[in-house]
């Protein structure tokens, strides 16, 4: 059964933290506080379970996996609330033409490691939240105008990301995971919403 109380609760608490971001610049954002204690423990018992990890598609040579959907779980509440979201991320960005796209649950195992690279075109927004890891290291190393800002892995932080032009994707990395598991949660929006053409669809990057 979906519990509409955390799905209400989740979103109220994202909505605050980016009322409370802090702006990089008219693209990025940091954020804290994001979810609620709720959210969390069930993310938390969740992964208690025996999950069927994924590989995450386009990213298969990665040490990275993933869940996208249960049905009647957080994960499908956590759906509803990217769904909820849209209006504020249009309202935040100043924009209209956007869709949800997609949420993962990542967990990132030792020796993964992401170098610097711009998101694929088609994710017009990211957002990325901290969950589980005891190493701050293992945040996100941002490069902006030449200089490089790295946000720590801090249990729910994390950050916003508008692509705003293809030119103007902001360079990004994660440092190797040293031990243990990064897990996070990533949510997307697209104009082109849940049927997201892939990165060889040069059509895609208009
Ligand atoms: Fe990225």
């Amino acid at each position: 059964m979906i519990d509409q109380k955390i799905i209400a609760n989740t979103t109220a608490t994202i909505k605050i933290a980016l009322e409370n971001a802090d702006k990089i610049n008219d693209q990025l954002s940091l954020i804290k506080d994001v979810l609620p204690e709720s959210c969390i423990d069930k993310l938390n018992a969740l992964l208690e379970t025996n999950l069927d990890w994924k590989k995450v598609p386009f990213q298969e040579n990665l040490n990275r996996q993933m869940i996208d959907w249960i049905p009647e779980s957080i994960m499908e509440e956590l759906h509803n609330v990217g769904d909820e979201l849209t209006d504020t991320v249009k309202k935040y960005y100043s924009i209209d033409n956007i869709k949800f796209q997609a949420l993962q649950l990542w967990k990132d195992n030792q020796g993964y490691i992401l170098n610097s690279h711009q998101d694929n075109p088609v994710i017009d927004i990211a957002m990325q939240l901290y969950l589980f890891s005891n190493n701050e290291s293992e945040g996100t190393t941002f490069v902006i105008d030449n200089k490089e800002l790295h946000l720590p892995f801090k249990p729910n932080t994390g950050y916003i990301l508008w692509k705003k032009s293809n030119e103007e994707r902001i360079p990004h990395r994660t440092t190797s995971i040293s031990s243990g598991e990064r897990i996070t949660l990533y949510f997307t929006w697209s104009r082109f919403g849940k049927q997201a053409p892939d990165a060889d669809d040069p059509a895609a990057f208009l």
